[in-house]
């Protein structure tokens, strides 16, 4: 029996940071030999806000490296970058015109882009989900592993595939495969470090809210000295306690400690002694990420080697899907 398979993709803005890390890519590391994987640099998604040409090449580097160096292994996965398999831009203008507007309205995380755009609101950014969507089914993903702020685009890319099965395909003969969304429980919404009610994101102007991966020791240490807590004495996993309990998390999954221990662990600690702690276990979980992102970034011409394969493997799978939808349409093909 054929493995089933995943989808995931990550975005090129900037490092990735270990809310990216935990809530996505240390579970395609984990789930990888189990299934037939596909992880893409989501470049196209990339420029949906403004964005610097100069560094959008070398960001798509760094991420696929970090992919590597995370521990995506190439005997079970494809790594490749979005762009460069064109059927991706073909499916989104083909699902543009056949998904109601007013689904992508409703979208949470437009809303807030928007917001924070003000005038500069491109059409990029309303689309958004559409591309993902194309990402998602030109793959015949099974599943699709991603932190909880995904939920809502997931949901989406399901009743896009629905609703294009039951206009223009039959019962037996679906153009689509449904998708099921991955989210894990640990580590699913890493919070901002200087607000526990906020979610970890690159896109927040402060870099003293989130840890990257390539930060060195000094900035790690640096960071969680600075990041926010509480004035309550002893630590627990309390939801009423947004920057105790995230802290407590990163510090279980660092340590590989199960939630129980930590809090007997920590129950009668101050601040003073737990930031310690937290520093050293996110510091060995990085160490070994970060040495090996640096033999990735030091071997010239592997990675274009990984991501000239990625493209052919990628391409032979979205290319053959693509038929099938614009067959499904109407078109000559
Ligand atoms: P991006 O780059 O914003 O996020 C990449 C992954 O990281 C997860 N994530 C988090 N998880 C836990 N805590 C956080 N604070 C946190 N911040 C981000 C995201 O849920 C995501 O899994 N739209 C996608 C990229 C994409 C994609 C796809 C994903 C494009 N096409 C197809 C899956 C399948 C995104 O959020 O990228």
């Amino acid at each position: 029996m054929s493995k089933k398979r995943i989808l995931s993709g990550v975005q090129p803005t900037g490092n990735l940071h270990i809310g990216n890390y935990l809530g996505a890519i240390r579970n395609w590391v984990e789930m990888q030999p189990q299934y037939d994987n596909f992880f893409c640099v989501v470049d196209l998604h990339a420029i949906t806000v403004p964005h610097n040409p100069e560094v959008l090449a070398k960001d798509t580097y760094t991420i696929a490296s970090l992919y590597l160096a995370c521990g995506i292994d190439l005997q079970y996965s494809t790594i490749f970058v979005q762009s460069h398999v064109s059927s991706h831009s073909e499916l989104a203008w083909l699902l543009n015109c056949t998904t109601p507007l007013n689904w992508l309205e409703r979208m949470i995380q437009f809303k807030e882009k928007a917001i924070k755009q003000g005038e500069n609101v491109s059409v990029g950014l309303l689309d958004y989900p559409i591309l993902m969507a194309a990402d998602i089914l030109l793959y015949d993903a099974d599943q699709v592993p991603v932190g909880e702020d995904q939920k809502q685009h997931l949901e989406l890319t399901r009743d896009i595939a629905i609703r294009f099965n039951d206009k223009f395909a039959s019962e037996e003969n679906p153009v689509f495969k449904i998708p099921e969304p991955l989210i894990k429980k640990e580590g699913a919404r890493v919070m901002s470090l200087s607000d526990g009610t906020k979610k970890m994101s690159k896109s927040d102007p402060s870099e003293l809210s989130r840890i990257s991966l390539l930060d060195s020791p000094e900035m790690i240490k640096k960071k969680i000295k600075k990041c926010k807590t509480d004035p309550v004495m002893g630590l627990s996993f309390d939801p009423q306690r947004p920057e105790c309990n995230n802290l407590l998390t990163l510090y279980s999954i660092f340590s590989n400690q199960t939630k129980e221990k930590v809090a007997l662990e920590c129950a009668d600690m101050g601040w003073g002694k737990f930031k310690p702690l937290l520093t050293e276990a996110t510091i060995e979980g990085l160490t070994p990420i970060q040495e090996k992102y640096e033999e990735i970034m030091r071997e010239k011409g592997y990675l274009d080697t990984v991501l000239k394969e990625g493209k052919e493997k990628a391409e032979m799978v979205a290319n053959a899907t693509l038929k099938r939808v614009k067959s499904a349409l109407g078109f000559l093909v």
